[in-house]
This record gives C-alpha cells, structure tokens and sequence, in this order.
C-alpha cells in the first residue's frame, strides 16, 4: 500500500513513524513534512491546504490513503475534495470536522443531546456579549468560534482580561472570521485529561487516555502553548471515571453526529475535564492531538493502517486494537520565546547521541545538510519504560544530550501523575 500523510509536525511524525511499522505500508510519502519524516517517509513540496496539488500527486504516485493530520484542511474539505475524485482518506468531512471547527456548533450539538460540558452563552453582536459578560463572575473563560491555532481560548481570572479577550476577538478581530462568533462559558476546576478514538460513524474505539500540559512554564505558569509534554497512561484518574467520559461524553458525541447527518470517519480528539460532578467535554478536536499521539501511538500494538483501512472502509466495529502495558512521556523541545516569537534556522545538535527515547521532529528543516530549528515546538523526546517514572528518566536524559540556542522545555511533565500517586 501507498501513503501519503498531510502535515509537518509532531503529530504527523508520530503517524508516519506508527504506519512505518506496518508490513502493509509499502512506501510512505509526507506533504509537506519536516526533517525528521524526511528520515522516514519520502516528503513532497505541497502544503496542507493546496487541494488541487494533493489530487495531482495521488494520482501520479498512485497512493491508495490519504491520512491528514492536521485540523485546517479537514475544516476545508479535504476529505470531501479528494472522495468525491475517488480517493480513500483517513479523516471527516467537513460536516463532521465542524465539531473544532465552530466551538458554537460544537457547544449546541453537546447541550442538545445532553453532553455534559460547561453551561454557556453564545453570541454574534459584541455588545449583547458585553452586557452578558458584565452579569457573570470571574473566574470565566471567553472563546473565539472557529479556528484559532489553539490561541482562541481565555480563561480570564478578572473581568478586565475578559472583556480584553471579548474586544480581542470580536472588535479587533485578532483570529479574523473565527471571531465572528463567540462562547461564554463557566469556568470548570479539575484534572484534565485527552481521550483520543478511533471513530467510524457510531462505533467508536477510544485509544489510551494522555494529559497535556499547555502553559510554556513549570507548574502551569505562563502562557498558553499547544502543548509542552504529555504522558500515558494517566495513573491517577481512574479507569472507572475513563469509562464514564467514554459513556456519558465520546460514544453520545458519535452518535449525534450520525443523527445530525454528518458522520464522523478519522480521530475524534476529546478534551476533558475532570470535575467533582464526574467528566465534562471541554473541546473535540477533528484529527489526533499534537502531542498527545506522541506518546499515545508508541503504546499502540495494534497495526495503525490496518486500523486506519477499517475506519475508512467501515469495518472498525470488526477490529480489535491493543496497547502495550507500558508508559510514555513526550517532552517538548521549544524555541526560547515561544509561544511569543523566537527565531528559526538555529543548528540543533545531538541528535545523534539519543538513547532509547523517539525524538518526533515538529518544526524543524534541512539546511545545507545540517538540521536546524524552524518552529516554535522543536522536537518532542518520547520514552517508553515500565512505569511513569522511567519513562520520564529516559526521557529527560535525551533532553540533556540534545542542543540547539534558546532550547526551551517544561521540567516537570509526568510530575502530576507521579505526585498524586505517591499521595
Ligand atoms: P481549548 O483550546 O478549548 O482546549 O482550551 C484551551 C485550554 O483552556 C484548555 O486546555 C483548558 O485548560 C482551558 N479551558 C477551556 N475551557 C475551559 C473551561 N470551561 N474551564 C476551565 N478551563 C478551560
Ligand atoms: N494538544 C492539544 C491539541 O492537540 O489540540
């Protein structure tokens, strides 16, 4: 079989990594992606959203699935573009991709069929936003609608940072269009948690449980980022309360797509939180999570296109999927300044020298045969070890081996995890 993957970051690495594994995978092609994939799979000059080029390429290199990572295009109509010219794709439609791509839609979609998530408002006129927000109390988390690059979202601690993030989003319209739009919405307290699945229609196969951290600083201090760590599995939220999210939140968001007329074919990425009231659905996300599947699909035993054929050929209810027992950490490499601005085209350097981590490669490029920074997430170190704790050693050894000017990484990810247990 021939594949090709769309997409250049971590994420995608971790995709072609996982599909080279497998004896059905003849040759493996990534647009555009990065240094790294360029290690593993065969990378062409086309990027994400140019449609037309995709078809062009499938066609002459004769590629029998199409796998996108990331969310822009499926909210594009990737999928749609390339079925309706015949070719098999790993990913939703638009109708369904718009489940990340409208936090409103998504937000109505949960309250009609009785999702559990934050109770909101949603609002199309800046000053009824206004007026609402100034009846709420703080803390509260102000939402712009559509796609924002993971920056869209505030949680606003006093009312002056709330109305920054309404005017930001609404007035000066700092994300374009996607603040046409905007959620208001309570502010949830508890651990959170990323369930991503393997989702065909209304069967839905949830893949092992991650957490993130999103701040750029120890103890979640600082700025947003899309995501500096994660790990797998999360020891100290228990198997009973994944069930539950699964029940209650995952397999009932599947269902209503269907219901609605818009199947959902790909990965639904599901973030939670969990709350003293039992799990509540913050986001879905149309694709798998960056970093999430970093350490997710190194625990994956199953086959990933043998499973990706079943999704897209609607067999997934046939398949069984396994994970290893053992635990992942992924470590986030950025570029000092980042989430702000950093500079790019820096050497990194040791690389060579990893032990037994899998450095996924996120923004980085080929320059004159020398590999250099060219992103604000560099590279994510992922060990696997018998537990949360040698993971985690193995992996901050080969953070220590590699360098590049500015290196910038969040020291304590798996600590969470490894605090509550040890309580
Ligand atoms: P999102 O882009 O929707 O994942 O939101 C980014 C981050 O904002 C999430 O990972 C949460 O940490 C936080 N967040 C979003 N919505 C809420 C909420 N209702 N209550 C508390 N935190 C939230
Ligand atoms: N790590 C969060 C995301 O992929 O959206």
């Amino acid at each position: 079989m021939r594949v090709l993957v769309i997409g250049r970051g971590g994420r995608e690495h971790a995709i072609v990594w996982a599909l080279k594994k497998s004896p059905r995978v003849k040759d493996l092609y990534c647009a555009p992606g990065n240094a790294g994939i360029a290690e593993t799979a065969e990378c062409v000059p086309i990027g994400e959203n140019r449609f037309e080029e995709i078809a062009r390429f499938v066609r002459d290199a004769s590629i029998d699935l199409v796998v996108v990572g990331p969310e822009d295009p499926l909210f594009g109509g990737i999928a749609d573009y390339l079925e309706e010219r015949g070719i098999a794709v790993f990913g939703p439609r638009r109708a369904a991709a718009e489940i990340e791509g409208s936090k409103v839609f998504a937000k109505h979609l949960m309250k009609k069929y009785g999702i559990p998530t934050a109770a909101y408002e949603t609002f199309e006129s800046y000053e009824e936003a206004h007026a609402y927000l100034h009846r709420q109390r703080v803390p509260i988390v102000v939402k712009a609608d559509g796609l924002a690059a993971g920056k869209g979202v505030t949680v606003a601690w006093t009312m002056e940072q709330a109305e920054r993030a309404l005017k930001d989003i609404m007035v000066d319209r700092v994300f374009g269009d996607a603040g046409a739009k905007v959620v208001i919405e309570e502010f949830l307290q508890g651990q959170e948690m990323s369930i991503l699945s393997f989702v065909d229609g209304a069967v839905v196969r949830p893949m092992v449980p991650a957490q993130d951290h999103k701040p750029v600083f120890d103890n979640d201090e600082g700025p947003n980022t899309g995501g500096m760590g994660t790990y797998s599995p999360v020891p100290h939220i228990p198997e009973s309360v994944v069930e539950e999210a699964v029940r209650t939140i995952i397999r009932p968001a599947a269902e209503a797509l269907v219901k609605e007329g818009r199947p959902f074919r790909g990965v639904l990425f599901t973030g939670l939180m969990i709350t003293d009231e039992g799990p509540k659905a913050i986001e879905f996300n149309c694709r798998f999570g960056d970093p999430e599947t970093q350490v997710v699909l190194p625990r994956l035993e199953t086959d990933l296109a043998d499973i990706m054929l079943a999704v897209v050929n609607g067999r997934l209810g046939e398949m069984e999927i396994t994970w290893k027992k053992e635990a992942a950490v992924c470590v986030v490499l950025a570029s000092g300044g980042y989430p702000g601005s950093y500079r790019k085209g820096l050497p990194i350097r040791g690389l060579d020298r990893v032990g037994r981590s899998i450095v996924f490669h996120a923004g980085t490029a080929l320059e004159n045969g020398e590999i250099v920074t060219n992103g604000g997430r560099v590279l994510g170190v992922t060990a696997l070890g018998t537990t949360l704790e040698e993971a985690r050693e193995a992996a901050y050894e080969d953070v220590a081996r590699i360098d590049f000017e500015g290196k910038h990484f969040r020291t304590d990810i798996s600590l969470k995890a490894l605090k509550a247990l040890r309580q």
